[in-house]
């Protein structure tokens, strides 16, 4: 029997850098709530049987109004986000899940494709892309050694896990010295090996209010989303 597959898309978040006035995943962007574009991407994608849309407390009943669907849940997030991704897993009832930031509106068809096949050898995958900038370590205001770009990637979502396994080591994690921050740095610190899928730029994360610019040019420049 093909093994299910959900999406937890994380939505809980405050936006605090971003600074707008609603949570960051409900700052509508060229008219949609910014969370609203990854979850049409997964939403359509074949693989995918679920979606848990992980959202602030205030906003459930609004939340399950716009994403009115029988293959779609929507549950409370948490103080931090690894909280969230927690509630959202255990929604969840998939053999795997694919943990995504809402926060990242142009991902695709084609990345999510590429952590996908990780399933076969990995029971985590993260997608990531190569690092492009210089990077220097820095005391102060004097700039120290260059790190060596060829050995640096830049971590994005989605992340694939196995469902009971990350739900294993969550509950675990207490016995673990330092605290990891995310989950694939959680099955690290547990033994496990981490597989890679290449993603792609474009699916960056909005953080800032010029990274929300960004993806307003972008979206007007590719018409996305016409007739909504
Ligand atoms: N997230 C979440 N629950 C939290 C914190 C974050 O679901 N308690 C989600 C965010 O909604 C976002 C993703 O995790 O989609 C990545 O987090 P980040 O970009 O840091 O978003 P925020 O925490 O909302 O922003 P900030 O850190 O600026 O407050
Ligand atoms: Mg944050």
């Amino acid at each position: 029997m093909k093994e299910q597959v959900d999406a937890v898309i994380v939505a809980a978040g405050s936006g605090t850098r971003l600074g707008a006035s609603v949570p960051k995943a409900f700052v509508p962007l060229c008219g949609s709530p910014l969370v609203s574009y990854s979850y049409s991407v997964f939403r359509t994608h074949p693989a995918i049987d679920n979606i848990v849309l992980v959202v602030p407390q205030q906003l459930i009943e609004s939340s399950n109004e716009m994403f009115s669907d029988p293959r779609t849940m929507i549950v409370a997030g948490g103080k931090e986000r690894w909280e969230s991704a927690k509630n959202g897993i255990e929604a969840s009832g998939a053999d795997w899940v694919l943990i995504h930031d809402a926060a990242r509106p142009f991902v695709s068809h084609k990345v999510i494709d590429s952590v996908l096949s990780l399933i076969s050898n990995f029971d985590c995958g993260i997608t990531a892309t190569p690092e492009v900038d210089t990077i220097r370590t820095y005391t102060g205001n004097t700039a120290g050694e260059t790190i060596d770009r060829s050995k640096l990637i830049r971590v994005g979502t989605p992340q694939l896990f196995k469902r009971d396994l990350l739900y294993q080591l969550i509950e675990s994690a207490h016995t673990l010295s330092q605290i990891p921050t995310d989950e694939a740095m959680l099955f690290q610190a547990f033994g496990h090996t981490i597989g890679l899928a290449w993603g792609d730029p474009k699916n960056f994360k909005i953080t800032t209010p010029e990274d929300f610019e960004i993806a307003e040019a972008i979206i007007a420049k590719n018409s996305m989303f016409l007739g909504r």
